[in-house]
């Protein structure tokens, strides 16, 4: 007889994620050379050569054990945010930081608020642990920070704030942030994931500046998934109080971050000019894609981040499966609940340029 097997209760309400599609995929489904991948806000320059050379350098050592506290990696990035190494963790990309601090956290019955759209790691973690998700719709794409603040109750654990928002691109200011993290009782832990802050430009007010104000309830997240191009190596990690660190590295696993993570990021970290770079890359790119959706009366919100939120008047499925076809995958804005919004990673000129286009004969064949 075979047997239908039955998880536990709070895995049942798990949607599995859907990522954006692989390149390889792409490109077997429809026989194509091509493939654009305007979907996941990687960085389009790549990694850094000296991420490159760190990485090659290391390559023979791969049959020892990484490091298992990441500790040269942490002393690092003590250095640049001039924090001590215990107030950081270092994570197999800062979903795992996710997963962690739910696992450290949350139990049964408890609360993680988020926004509605926003990363939907936090919906996962509070389903994994069988957990409410409370989710407060954006307002003006935007958190509705004063709605989160009336919704607080003893069940909640976490508040999850991504700064600047994926998909939305939207940075909550200064002023803002201030007074919400003044408002919001200690016991309540704030995650300020800010996978995008090196987008979001001078006046971006980091959560850095709490942590080291000693509130010991706020904890950031940041990967080396983005700007620094190293998402294939997933290395990610997060700052928080001595305290709210030790508790989530209890449920880590002894050896979570790989040997080649820990040296690339770590001269990653290093290349200022390849940062430098990439932010001039798009800070044009998205200049010139904001005039040309403006000319299509298609409106956008405002980012602080590598990836625009697109209303595009049209079905976002249709145009996913018809720019897929041409080579191109952007995230359609119905996994999110906007049928016709779409989030497109800002990328080279050329790139940014056959997008456009692709989306206008796309939209015309509708
Ligand atoms: C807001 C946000 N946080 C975290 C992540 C996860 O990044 P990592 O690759 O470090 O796991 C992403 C990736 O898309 C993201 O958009």
């Amino acid at each position: 007889m075979k047997i239908e097997w039955k998880g536990r209760e709070a895995i049942n309400n798990i949607k599995p994620y859907s990522p954006g599609k692989a390149i390889d995929e792409v490109k077997k489904e429809f026989g194509l050379k091509n493939i654009y991948k305007m979907a996941s806000n990687e960085n389009p320059l790549g990694p850094s050569q000296l991420a490159i050379e760190a990485i090659k350098n290391n390559t023979s050592n791969i049959h020892i054990y990484p490091d298992g506290c990441s500790l040269l990696l942490k002393e690092s990035i003590a250095k640049k945010n001039n924090i001590n190494t215990q107030q950081i963790i270092v994570g197999n990309g800062s979903d795992e930081i996710i997963k962690l601090l739910g696992e450290s956290f949350l139990e049964k019955g408890d609360t993680i608020i988020m926004g509605e759209p926003s990363f939907s790691e936090y919906d996962y973690i509070g389903n994994l642990m069988g957990a409410k998700v409370k989710k407060i719709p954006l307002v003006n794409f935007a958190f509705d920070l004063e709605e989160i603040l009336d919704n607080l109750d003893d069940s909640v654990k976490i508040i999850a704030l991504c700064n600047p928002n994926n998909p939305t691109g939207t940075v909550i200011e200064k002023d803002e942030l201030i007074s919400f993290i003044d408002r919001v009782p200690e016991k309540i832990i704030v995650v300020l994931d800010e996978a995008y802050k090196e987008y979001a430009g001078d006046n971006f007010y980091s959560g850095l500046n709490f942590i080291k104000k000693e509130k010991n309830n706020v904890l950031i997240l940041n990967t080396f998934s983005k700007i620094y191009g190293l998402a294939a190596l997933r290395v990610g990690y997060g700052i928080g109080s001595e305290s709210l660190i030790s508790w989530i590295t209890r449920a880590k696993e002894p050896f979570n971050v790989n040997v080649l993570a820990q040296v690339g990021a770590m001269a990653a970290l290093e290349d200022i000019e390849h940062l430098k770079r990439s932010i001039a890359l798009n800070d044009s790119g998205k200049a010139f894609l904001y005039k040309e959706f403006s000319e299509r009366n298609f409106d956008y919100s405002p980012s602080g981040a590598n990836f625009i939120w697109v209303d595009i008047k049209n079905d976002s499925k249709k145009v996913f499966d018809g720019l897929l076809k041409k080579g191109i995958i952007i995230r359609p804005g119905y996994v999110f609940g906007a049928d016709n919004h779409i989030r497109v990673t800002i990328d080279k000129p050329e790139i940014n340029r056959y997008f456009l286009d692709m989306l206008d004969e796309v939209i015309r064949e509708i």
